[in-house]
């Protein structure tokens, strides 16, 4: 125990409560049994029971959601993650400094588009971001969903990948600071401020069920 580094951030310190609770040194303390202080909730102790996992996962979310949709977005994948036993700390990029961002497993970037680029808030962010060359990320974006022209055409995802470039955009500032991206995926948007897509909450799982697996 002595030997990891002091828990000054979310993730050491998941990693001391991991390593005390498989600890087959001694049995776990009161405080421990009882659920007092810093613990892993009880979803997240039944998700490690049901996966085996000894150590779970912490993502830094990052969004630039302006209308709320994103921040709906953000909160179902983090009770999804939660099912899998990963903690998932969402933050306004408002309330985060790209250049201190908290030490995680993983950092998922989202943001809604705007004249088919990302919101120009997470652009100046992405472009501050300070990260080592390797850190895994994910990007999750709100865009909105293509309407059918006067003939009743509705763009196919090609055709959108015209103009759209919110995604693409992303990837290369994050890319070019040497991140490596282990999954994207975008949420519709109805109309400029919502309501999100009918079944969004589908793609949210099938999202989180790719970032659970990439990490195994
Ligand atoms: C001025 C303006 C321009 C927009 N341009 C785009 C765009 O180019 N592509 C796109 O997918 N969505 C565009 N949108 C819609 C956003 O995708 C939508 O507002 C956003 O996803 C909602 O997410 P939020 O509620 O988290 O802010 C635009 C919205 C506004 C207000």
């Amino acid at each position: 125990m002595t030997l990891l580094p002091p828990a000054h951030d979310g993730r050491s310190v998941l990693l001391l409560e991991d390593l005390r609770l498989c600890s087959p040194t001694r049995p776990p303390r009161k405080h421990e049994r009882e659920g007092h202080g810093r613990r892993l909730t009880r979803q997240r102790r039944a998700a490690r029971s049901r996966t085996g996992l000894q150590f779970t996962m912490k993502i830094e979310y990052l969004h630039a959601s302006k209308y709320g949709n994103g921040v709906t977005v953000a909160e179902e994948f983090s009770r999804q993650m939660a099912a899998q036993g990963v903690t998932v700390d969402i933050h306004h990029i408002r309330e985060a400094r790209p250049n201190e961002l908290p030490l995680a497993d993983l950092y998922l970037f989202s943001s809604p588009g705007r004249f088919g680029k990302p919101i120009g808030g997470m652009r100046r962010f992405l472009r501050k971001v300070e990260l080592p060359a390797g850190t895994r990320y994910a990007i999750l974006t709100t865009e909105a969903a293509p309407h059918a022209d006067r003939a009743g055409h509705v763009p196919s995802d090609e055709e959108m990948a015209k103009w759209q470039h919110v995604r693409p955009i992303m990837n290369e500032i994050l890319q070019r600071k040497g991140l490596v991206e282990v999954a994207e995926g975008k949420v519709q948007v109805t109309g400029i401020r919502g309501p999100l897509e009918e079944g969004w909450q589908q793609k949210v799982a099938a999202f989180a069920a790719r970032i659970a697996v990439s990490k195994r």
